[in-house]
């Protein structure tokens, strides 16, 4: 299992993927059902999104990371934003990830936050923030066995929910418990 960074290589692969999230009308479906309209496009932000210079302002760039199977399947996707604003740093964190329906439950997703904490540790920084809702029991079981500290929660003012806060240092990185 190896993580790349979002390129037209895969794109056979990651239209599957994104097939597999609008036929289970995920909640994340709609962003794949734009990357199945318009691969190109969709990659073309990516890229952009990736260039500081190329963003509006308020918007921060970030890396696209695909966690791909021997087989060539895609398995997921996950972002990694190089900074945060006052609102990222309040609700969205550094690090967002998905794992595509038909491959849930088998440890892929406490896999690809562990590649993605290395990603941002190559990426030069040094402690990042994850958030997730506090009911995605998954995703916050996620965080605390790569090494999660929590830090509160606070009440999203986009979606009304609560959100649980985690900070996680990657100079610890080798001493996480999330195997391999
Ligand atoms: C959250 C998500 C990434 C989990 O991926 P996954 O590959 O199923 O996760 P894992 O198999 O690594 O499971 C991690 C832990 O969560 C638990 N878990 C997985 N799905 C669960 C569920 N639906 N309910 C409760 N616990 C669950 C697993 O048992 C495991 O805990 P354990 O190690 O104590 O047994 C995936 O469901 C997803 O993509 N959801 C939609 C997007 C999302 O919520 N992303 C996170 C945004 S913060």
């Amino acid at each position: 299992m190896r993580l790349v960074e979002a390129t037209a290589e895969y794109r056979d692969a990651f239209l599957d993927m994104a097939c597999d999230f609008v036929q289970a009308c995920n909640v994340r479906g709609e962003r794949y059902a734009h990357a199945l309209a318009d691969f190109d496009g969709f990659l073309a932000r990516l890229k952009r999104g990736r260039d500081a210079s190329q963003l509006p302002p308020g918007r921060v760039p970030g890396v696209e990371f695909w966690l791909i199977a021997e087989a060539g399947l895609i398995i997921g996707t996950g972002r990694l934003r190089l900074s945060l604003t006052p609102q990222l740093e309040r609700e969205a964190g550094h690090i967002g990830y998905d794992i595509r329906p038909s491959q849930r439950r088998r440890g892929h997703g406490t896999l690809l936050l562990k590649l993605l904490l290395e990603q941002a540790q190559n990426y030069g920084l040094s402690c990042v923030l994850l958030t997730c809702d506090t009911v995605n029991l998954a995703s916050a079981r996620i965080i605390e066995k790569n090494g999660g500290v929590y830090a509160g929660q606070v009440t999203s003012e986009e979606s009304g929910e609560l959100i649980s806060r985690y900070w996680i240092e990657l100079v610890n990185l080798h001493q996480g418990h999330a195997g391999t």
